[in-house]
Order: C-alpha cells, then sequence, then structure tokens
C-alpha cells in the first residue's frame, strides 16, 4: 500500500473526543519507549508527524492521524513507566483500557515489544489481557537494527515459546526497525488486508 497523506486529526483523553466516522483504526501500544511513535513516523515517512523522545513518558494523549483519508493510525500513552505517581499510572491505564475496550472502529491493537528484551511481565499480562478480552492484537518487535539478524530470530523464537505457555494460537508476528525502516511493507500490507476485507464484508 502506499502512503499518499498522512495528517494529525486530534489528540483525546478519552473516547468521547476521539473522531465519530467509522473509518478504520490501528492502534499502537506498548511499553514507554518501545518505538511506538517512530513507527508510526515510519509507517507515514514523516519523522515529525508523531513526537518522539529517547526520554520514555511522551505520548500521553490518544492521538490519531489520519492516512490516505481513508483510515487511522492511533498512538497511545505507553505502560510501565516506573517514575511516575501512582495516580498518573492509573489515569493513563484507564485511558488506554477505556479506548481499548470502548472504541468501536478499533480493528486491530499492534502492541510492540523491543527485540532486545527477555519477555517482560508488564506486556505478557497486558497480551494476556487483549486475548481474555477478545481484542484483535498482533506483535510488533521493534528495535531490530539493534542486534544481529540471528539474535533477532532468536530471540522472536523465545518469545513465540513463551507465548505458547498460555495460548495455542500464535498471533501474526512483525520485526522492525524504525531506523532502518524494516518491516513497512509487512504491516503496510498487512493494514491494506485488513482495510480489503473491512470494505468487501
Ligand atoms: P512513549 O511515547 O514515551 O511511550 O514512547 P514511544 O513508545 O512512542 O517511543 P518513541 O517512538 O518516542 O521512541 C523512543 C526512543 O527509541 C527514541 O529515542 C527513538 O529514536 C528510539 N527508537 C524507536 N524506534 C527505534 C528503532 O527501531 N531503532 C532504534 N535504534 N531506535 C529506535
Ligand atoms: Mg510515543
Amino acid at each position: 500500500m502506499e502512503i499518499k497523506t498522512a495528517e494529525f486529526v486530534v489528540s483525546s483523553q478519552t473516547i468521547a473526543t476521539c473522531p465519530k466516522d467509522v473509518k478504520p483504526e490501528y492502534a499502537f501500544i506498548g511499553r514507554s519507549n518501545v518505538g511506538k511513535s517512530s513507527l508510526i513516523n515510519m509507517l507515514a515517512r514523516n519523522k515529525k508527524l508523531a513526537k518522539t523522545s529517547s526520554t520514555p513518558g511522551k505520548t500521553l494523549l490518544i492521538n490519531h492521524f489520519i492516512i490516505n483519508k481513508e483510515w487511522y493510525l492511533v498512538d497511545l500513552p505507553g505502560y510501565g513507566f516506573a517514575k511516575r505517581s501512582k495516580s498518573e499510572i492509573a489515569r493513563l491505564e484507564q485511558m488506554i483500557r477505556g479506548y481499548i475496550l470502548g472504541r468501536q472502529q478499533l480493528v486491530n491493537v499492534f502492541v510492540l515489544v523491543d527485540v532486545r528484551l527477555e519477555p517482560q511481565d508488564i506486556d505478557l499480562e497486558f497480551i494476556n489481557w487483549l486475548g481474555l478480552s477478545s481484542i484483535p492484537f498482533s506483535i510488533v518487535f521493534t528495535k531490530a537494527d539493534k542486534l544481529t539478524v540471528s539474535k533477532v530470530r532468536a530471540n522472536v523464537a523465545a518469545y513465540e515459546q513463551k507465548l505458547m505457555e498460555t495460548w495455542e494460537e500464535m498471533p501474526p508476528v512483525f520485526v522492525t526497525s524504525s531506523e532502518k525502516r524494516e518491516g513497512r511493507e509487512e504491516l503496510l500490507s498487512y493494514i491494506a488486508q485488513i482495510n480489503d476485507e473491512m470494505k468487501n464484508g
């Protein structure tokens, strides 16, 4: 799929102020600093679309970007950023969960996982919660440029093994690098395929 236009639409605290139209949307979630905003920019080929930062906790609202005037990419705040007050953590969690459970236009959640790390409890818990809530999701490994190809492969295999302890079926898995633009075609084709299915019923 070609991306012809990518524009910021709105930042929201709750689904009440999200766009009212019924275009399909794809949300990006994961731990703070995992690379959600960078991945959105990589997909859109626009480094200034979503705000990124080397310090965690940059994205604090639900951000809608409209692509080709037809569908949305949604940048969410990260979870698991320790340097925050308990009430702030609870507020962000509520924002994320309220959006994911309540937003009818949401067709797929991309859960981003840093490919360098061993499976983290906080991510596994989040993935389990998505599964139990019947929310369609895929796993996107980020920062693949930071490891050798063979190490990436080994870590992805170990992660799949870990998920198989709980789930019988593997969700779609993507390996990406926003730095090297790796995984872009795969992700965009996957989105295009879902968009087509939605259009043609
Ligand atoms: P929050 O909004 O704070 O939750 O973070 P985020 O998940 O949106 O992360 P963001 O995109 O802001 O990126 C965090 C840091 O990781 C930045 O310094 C990025 O440059 C870096 N980064 C993101 N993706 C990649 C990648 O694929 N490769 C490398 N090497 N660095 C990356
Ligand atoms: Mg961000």
